[in-house]
């Protein structure tokens, strides 16, 4: 069967992972992170497209851009988790499955980050978990693409 289709993407601030902020976020940079993610892409037999923008309107073109190729979104939109609602609006627009993943337990953190206007429209948000939280959030992603292409 033809591997399955993931978009990931990263939002504002997160090419700076390694050197931001690493008691809160760690030591391991975007790079490294996705390479992480690709080694279990080919393990569960996915394809990944995998971009980072510090713009919301960049993210918006690449998720209208890809809606005809993905079968899944693995988004960490950084800040814009918890004002974007064009980004929402974005994700809620293309129809498919939503995996919203955090590195930091954004539930533990300050008031203004307990708040996801992308929750509503992704199937679960996975957080706290640091990269694994990603890793986590690509197996569920997967799963997904594949539900949603036997269907
Ligand atoms: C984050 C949490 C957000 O509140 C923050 O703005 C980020 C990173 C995380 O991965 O923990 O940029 O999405």
């Amino acid at each position: 069967m033809e591997r399955v289709k993931i978009l990931v993407i990263h939002g504002p601030n997160l090419n700076l992972l390694g050197e931001r902020e690493t008691n809160v976020y760690g030591t391991m940079t975007l790079d490294e992170i996705n390479s992480a993610l690709n080694a279990l892409a080919d393990e569960l037999g996915a394809e990944l497209k995998i971009i980072q923008s510090n713009h919301e309107g960049i993210l918006i073109d690449a998720i209208h851009e890809t809606r005809k190729w993905a079968d899944a979104i693995l988004i960490n939109p950084g800040a814009l988790t918890h004002y974007s609602i064009a980004l929402r609006d974005a994700l809620a627009a293309v129809g498919l499955p939503i995996v919203e993943v955090h590195l930091s337990n954004i539930h533990a953190r300050e008031e203004f980050r307990r708040h996801s206007v992308i929750a509503p429209v992704a199937v679960g948000q996975i957080c706290g978990f640091g990269v694994d939280s990603y890793l986590l959030g690509l197996k569920a992603a997967v799963k997904l693409a594949n539900e949603r292409r036997k269907k």
